[in-house]
Order: C-alpha cells, then structure tokens, then sequence
C-alpha cells in the first residue's frame, strides 16, 4: 500500500512536470456517472432482461456481475483509479448504492433509438435518450430523497456531486453495427453518422445544462477486428489485412471517430465551462489486438467463451448459452482454459486482463485529448 501511494504521488509529479497546467491537485472527483453500452454496462440490460450467465464473472467477481466479460470492465478500472466504489446500475434495484454515481449503459444500446428491439434482434431499448432520462430522473428524485435523511442520505450522492462528477461515454458501437444487420453499405452508413453524432451531442448539451462539467469520451474501437463482426458480417479475403481485421468495417469506425472528434472541438466552443476529454480507444484496441503476442496476449481474434468456427463465436451459442443433454443443463458455450492471457472474452467483449491493459493505457493521458492523466481530467 505505502509503495502504490509513493508510486501515485511520483506519477503525479512527473506530470506536474510535463504538463505545467496540472500542478494544480488532481480533480479529486466525488463520483462518476456513465452512459454507454455492454463496454461499459455494469448490470442494467441484467437487471432488465435477466443475468448474463456464468461464466460472466468467472475471474474477479466469481458469480454473473452484470458485465459482458469474465471480470472487470474499463469503467471499473476508472471507479478503481479515482478511489470510488464499483458503479451500480441505475436500473438495479437490488442492494445498489448510488453515493458515489451510478451507470446507465446497458448492454447493445445505442446513440438513436432503435426501430427494433432485443426480442427481434434489435439492439437494447435503453438508447442514449432514455439514458438521459433516466440520468435527469436520478437526479432530481435522489435529491427529493436525500432530503427526507436516513438511509437515503448513504445510498444517493450529495447535491454538489453533480457538478464535480466526472461523466463518461462510451457509446457508439452498436449504432455502426446497426447499418451491417440491415446490409447497409459503408457509404450508407456513414450517411447517418452525423445524425447518431447530433444526437450524441444534444445529449452532452443537456447533460451540461443541468450541471455536469466534466467529460470523458470514448471513441469507438475497431469493429473490423472483432471476432462477432468477422463471424456475422464477413467480408472477402481481399479486404483482410495482415493481421486478420476487416478493413471496410475499420474504416466505418475511423470515419465516426474523425467526426466524433470533431464534434468534441465543436461542444468545447461552445460550453465553455465544461472540460471535454476525448480518448482514442480506437488505437488503444488496435494495438493490443495487432501487437498481441508481443504484449503476452494469445490469439486476438479468437473467443474465449463461445462455440465453433474460425473465432470460436456463434451467434447462437453465445457464452454460457445451455442445452440439456439426457435431461441435464449443460453449458455449451464455456471459457478457454486460458483466460488471462486472452484478448477476446465471448467474441464481442473484452477479458478483464485485456480491460486492466487498455485502461492503464488510458490512465495515463497518452491517447487523451487533452493530453492530461485521468486524475486531472477536470484541467481546462
Ligand atoms: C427509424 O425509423 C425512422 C422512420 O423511418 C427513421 O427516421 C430513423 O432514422 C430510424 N432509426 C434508425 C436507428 O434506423
Ligand atoms: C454506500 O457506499 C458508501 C461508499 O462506499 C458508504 O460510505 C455508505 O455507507 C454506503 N451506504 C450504505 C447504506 O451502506
Ligand atoms: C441481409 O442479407 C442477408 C443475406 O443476403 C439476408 O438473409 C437478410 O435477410 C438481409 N437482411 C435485411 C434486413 O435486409
């Protein structure tokens, strides 16, 4: 313990050094509020659609936690980082404790609300709109409770938690996937990225309005090198690069990045009190799934969990998806022996060490724009 906190205030130092706008004290944020998808979900399409099942969990948690992956996401790693609880999920009723933040994403949401829905298979209804809903909800209900004392005075944050909590995104994915289940071409598809961005923004803007001044971005990751999109939307050989990634996908990706980040410029014109990050999740991905082995990863475009094929996933067969074998239930869709080293955890989601190693990426600020450590993210 006594060494991590000598490391924390050495790094600290050097980036009072490097960066002379962040002598200041980090932002000691008081509580984080997230928006996104299953990158990002920490139970919300579990809480309403039922568990993720074993073995989801398997590593940290050791039983379904709500997340996509076998342990930790990369907005746990931040609640780790920033010295907060796990965040619950706004739609978990059960044992939540919302003090210090709460997460709306769910699992297959998306920035436009979807015309179809999970039980066609549609993305999740929980879209970004709903999600700001149920955020302006939260906080003007946790407030009206807050205020009656007791309990809810340890389960809802303070007033001024609003204001100083840092609010992250993580959201986009599902939209540019939408386009390849209806066969859109690239071209069309890109047509209606500056919708889901207008969108995308009028949701900071409102998130703003009502008094969040802190933002954290994430931009999308390259859909082309994802084992689920490889499996259900195959392209010909030709357009495989040499690592195995899809090319048109990876460049639907970088095309809603560029825009994406546009927009981020445009958003700090105009809400001049807000400190907007931008993080580059994109290259962060892309190295580790192009550099794996070097970085002691095994094979970045294989599922862990899953069932067949050339990348272990079957849309069918999902992750601890069952059959019953002369009457007893047995999970078809298991994990890899060798989970820890893995990259891919069920062929959309990431593993918990492939999480731990994109966050600290993160953490430090290199892939940030500005370039500013996460602890400093409120720096304008
Ligand atoms: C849903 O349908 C409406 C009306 O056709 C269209 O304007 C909208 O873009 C569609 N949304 C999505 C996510 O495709
Ligand atoms: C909720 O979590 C906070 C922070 O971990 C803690 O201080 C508080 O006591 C918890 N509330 C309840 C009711 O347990
Ligand atoms: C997309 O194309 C596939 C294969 O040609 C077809 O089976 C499917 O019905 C099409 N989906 C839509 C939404 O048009």
């Amino acid at each position: 313990m006594q060494t991590r906190i000598l490391l924390v205030k050495f790094v600290l130092l050097a980036s009072c050094l490097i960066h002379s706008r962040v002598c200041s004290p980090s932002c000691n944020f008081p509580a984080i509020f997230n928006f996104g998808d299953s990158n990002s979900d920490t139970g919300g399409l579990s809480a309403a659609f039922g568990q993720a099942p074993y073995p989801n969990g398997q590593t940290f948690f050791h039983s379904p936690s709500g997340r996509f992956s076998d342990g930790r996401l990369i907005v746990d790693f931040i609640a780790e980082e920033l010295g907060l609880p796990y965040l619950n999920a706004f739609l978990d009723s059960i044992g939540s404790n919302f003090s210090h933040g709460a997460d709306f994403a769910t699992a297959g949401s998306t920035v436009r609300p979807p015309n179809s829905t999970i039980s066609q298979g549609g993305a999740s209804p929980i879209s970004l709109d709903v999600q700001l809903v149920q955020f302006s909800d939260f906080l003007t209900r946790s407030q009206l409770f807050r205020s009656r004392g007791r309990v809810f005075e340890h389960l809802l944050p303070r007033k001024e938690y609003f204001s100083q909590a840092l609010y992250t995104f993580d959201i986009g994915q599902n939209d540019l996937t939408a386009g390849l289940k209806l066969n859109m071409t690239a071209d069309q598809i890109k047509a209606y990225i500056p919708d889901v961005l207008n969108q995308f923004s009028n949701t900071i803007r409102t998130v703003y309005k009502k008094g969040g001044r802190r933002f954290w971005i994430h931009n999308t990751g390259p859909l082309g090198c994802l084992p689920y999109v490889l499996d259900r939307w195959p392209v010909p050989d030709s357009q495989i690069d040499g690592h195995g990634c899809a090319i048109p996908r990876n460049e639907i990706a970088r095309y809603f990045n560029a825009e994406l980040k546009k927009r981020v410029i445009g958003l700090r014109k105009e809400l001049v009190k807000a400190a907007i990050t931008y993080v580059d999740i994109y290259t962060i991905k892309l190295t580790l799934i192009t550099q794996a082995k070097k970085l002691g990863f095994k094979y970045p475009l294989v599922a862990c969990c899953g069932h067949g094929g050339k990348y272990n996933f079957n849309k069918l067969i999902k992750c601890g998806a069952k059959v019953m074998v002369k009457g007893k239930e047995t999970v078809l869709a298991k994990s890899c022996n060798d989970v820890s080293f893995r990259v891919s955890w069920d062929g959309v989601h990431f593993t918990e060490t492939a999480n731990r190693w994109i966050f600290q990426q993160i953490n430090g600020g290199e892939f940030s724009d500005p370039r500013l450590p996460l602890q400093f993210a409120c720096t304008k």
